[in-house]
């Protein structure tokens, strides 16, 4: 298995409800390392060009608005198949779907406040660790 990297957010609902800590350990767990990590809050231009490929979906204002209500941590993870990996612990975009034990099912509140993005390809993973972080900022000690 190939060792990747993955952008990961945790949104503004987990942040103020204090589940930081939570969901970090959760990736740790799962043999997830963090390469890189910002606590801040995103400007709506930087919100609406993070999620471009939304645009013309009717949740897009929601999300957009969401996504700029209050602080996010943006990190990069690390590890062997660390994208599909992400996914599995994550689960489900919508909470209601998502297995017992994964991030959502435990602190997402809908499918709008779903407490965490993942990358959903390594793809996706290489142009949102990049729309994020320079490469400076990524850590490759691991
Ligand atoms: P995320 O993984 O951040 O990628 C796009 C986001 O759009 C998704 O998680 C959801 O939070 C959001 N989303 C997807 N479908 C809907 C929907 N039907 N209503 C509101 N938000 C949605």
């Amino acid at each position: 298995m190939a060792n990747e990297k993955t952008l990961s957010i945790i949104k503004p609902n987990a942040t103020l409800d204090n589940n930081i800590g939570n969901i970090i350990s959760m990736f740790e767990k799962n043999d997830l390392r963090i390469a890189a990590a910002k606590l801040t809050q995103l400007s709506k231009e930087k919100a609406e060009g993070f999620y471009i490929e939304h645009k013309d979906r009717p949740f897009f204002g929601e999300l957009v608005e969401f996504m700029t209500s209050g602080p996010v941590v943006l990190m990069v993870l690390e590890g062997e198949n660390a994208v599909a990996k992400n996914r599995e612990i994550m689960g489900a975009t919508n909470p209601a779907e998502a297995a017992e034990g994964t991030i959502r099912k435990l602190y997402a509140k809908s499918i709008g406040e779903n407490a965490v993005h993942d990358s959903d390809s390594a793809q996706s993973a290489e142009r949102e660790v990049s729309y994020f972080f320079e490469k400076n900022e990524i850590v490759d000690r691991f």
